[in-house]
């Protein structure tokens, strides 16, 4: 099998999204702190400012890249009875991908950055990640042009989408111009330059954090269920809708900017479209179990599947919500973006992240299962606690916020100054405080089964089933 198919890049990749996630996620804890205890900027490396983007860095490129490497390569050798193309150029996304984030750990600290949310990273790294980036589309695109089947399975339309979508995307926003070896400006200004970072922003949102991921709910859930995908016409109407939709919903990051009214307006439009395809998707997925609802109670693997498509359909039901200009005006700058974010992120991204992986390294590492299910049950619920805790908590806070900073008296004037609001928020930050710490603990639990199961590895050929559909 292990010369039938490339396993070995996606062994690294899927070992490193482990590593990463706890990185990650530590970084997340302690930035969670450092807003209870302002003491803990101790240093101006170790300051708020600059250890937030590596956290929004470490989670979204490093974990989510990593997740995403691994079970699209996995894939699409599965789908299409195929060796990977080229295993020169997958090692090469392999370690060039590394640098890339070892080279984020070291720049995001010391200060450098150019400035664009979640594209902070100078213009030297940018032109090593769009290399990776054509190197990944080439071993991608070659896989499947070489496929042994007629077909090609709806999760490789979901990660192809993701693999062009964001070579455009991170192209066209890193335009720059260079300064120096470690400063750039930016090729745009002014209200352009917004609106190219917002159109950047929210498709990294819709390619990077969802279409990807997309990917993994059409191979993983049918194959974890044994029952194929619940409707194979509504996954095509799935996907079309989506890509198609999701381009232009970038201005709800831009309400009541200088960005002009009808650009702003056309963005919530499109942001309330949004939910009918992110939803069509989501019920296709969690319907693959009709009929086989028990497993639901017995395997903990399809817990993580089935639970983070569930928090998938609650942030594309509030991101729409919160893209209505007027609920907007409440919810910006305040926490329940945060609440929206984590929704989305720990329990959509993270857990499906998680349950994919649970999958996949047994497999890897030539064996059934992990080496602990018990530890996965621990695993889910410690993550879902965390998820709950840190979500309620952001929510609360955020709309206490908004109608804090809104309240005015009767002769006009601010009912509470901006520091009541911080005072008043300091419960809600130490109960997603003790949220995070759960959700990394989780992530530990984690390291520590794919650790034994790597440890007690037989060789691949071994275990690994004959493909059935895949
Ligand atoms: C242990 C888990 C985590 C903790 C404790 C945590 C904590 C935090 C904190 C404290 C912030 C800054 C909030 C603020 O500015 O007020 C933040 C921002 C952010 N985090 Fe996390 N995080 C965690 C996991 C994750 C994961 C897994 C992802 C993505 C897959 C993620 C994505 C983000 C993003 C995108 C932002 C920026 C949000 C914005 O600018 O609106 N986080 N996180
Ligand atoms: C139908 C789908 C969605 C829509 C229409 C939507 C809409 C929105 C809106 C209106 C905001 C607030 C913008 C602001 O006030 O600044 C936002 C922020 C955000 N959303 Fe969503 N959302 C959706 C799904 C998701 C999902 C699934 C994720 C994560 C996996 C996500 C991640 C984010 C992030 C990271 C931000 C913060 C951006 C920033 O300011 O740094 N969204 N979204």
């Amino acid at each position: 099998m292990e010369n039938t198919y490339n396993y070995k890049v996606v062994r690294q990749f899927a070992v490193m999204t482990v590593v990463w996630g706890v990185v990650g996620m530590l970084v997340g804890v302690i930035i969670a702190a450092q807003l209870m205890w302002p003491e803990l900027n101790l240093a101006p490396w170790l300051s708020y400012g600059r250890l937030r983007p590596l956290h929004t860095n470490a989670v979204i490129f490093a974990f989510g890249g990593c997740a995403l490497f691994a079970t699209s390569y996995y894939v699409v050798q599965r789908t299409s009875h195929a060796r990977l193309f080229c295993d020169r150029l997958a090692a090469f996304t392999f370690w060039g991908w590394q640098a890339v984030i070892v080279l984020a750990a070291v720049t995001l600290p010391l200060g450098i950055t150019s400035g664009k949310e979640y594209a902070e990273l100078e213009w030297p790294i940018d032109i090593l990640i769009a290399l990776v980036w054509v190197a990944y589309a080439v071993v991608f695109f070659g896989t499947l042009y070489k496929r042994k089947t007629r077909h090609i399975y709806v999760a490789n339309w979901f990660f192809g989408a993701f693999i062009l979508t964001v070579a455009i995307l991170h192209i066209v926003n890193s335009a720059a111009v260079p300064a120096t070896l470690f400063k750039s400006y930016s090729a745009y200004a002014g209200a352009q330059d917004a609106m190219v970072q917002w159109w950047y922003g929210h498709n990294a949102v819709g390619f990077f954090l969802t279409a990807g991921f997309l990917g993994m709910m059409y191979y993983f859930i049918p194959k974890q269920a044994g029952r194929p995908i619940y409707s194979y016409r509504l996954s095509v109407v799935h996907f079309w809708a989506l890509i198609f939709t999701y381009m232009w919903a970038g201005p709800h990051h831009l309400h009541y900017t200088a960005l002009p009214e009808w650009a702003q307006s056309l963005g919530m439009v499109f942001s309330l479209i949004l939910l009918a395809p992110s939803w069509g998707g989501m019920i296709n997925g969690i319907m693959t179990l009709s009929g086989a609802w028990h497993k639901l109670r017995e395997d903990p693997i399809l817990k993580f599947l089935i639970v983070s498509l569930s928090f998938y359909g609650m942030s594309t039901f509030e991101g729409p919500m919160m893209s209505i200009k007027t609920v907007n005006s409440l919810s910006h700058y305040t926490d329940w973006t945060i609440g929206h974010v984590h929704s989305g992120a720990l329990g959509w991204v993270g857990l499906i992240s998680m349950g994919s992986l649970y999958y996949l390294i047994p497999r890897l590492f030539g064996r059934t299962e992990m080496h602990s299910v018990r530890a996965i049950n621990l695993h889910f619920w410690i993550a879902t606690v965390g998820i709950v805790l840190y979500i309620a908590a952001m929510w609360i806070a955020g709309v206490m916020q908004g109608l804090m900073w809104r309240a005015v008296g009767e002769d006009g004037t601010l009912t509470y100054t901006f520091v009541e609001s911080v005072k008043a928020t300091y419960p809600f930050y130490a109960v997603r405080l003790l949220g995070g710490l759960l959700y990394l603990t989780g992530m530990l639990v984690m390291a520590w089964n794919v650790f034994m199961t790597a440890m007690s590895s037989k060789p691949a050929e071994a275990a690994i089933p004959a493909p059935a559909h895949a």
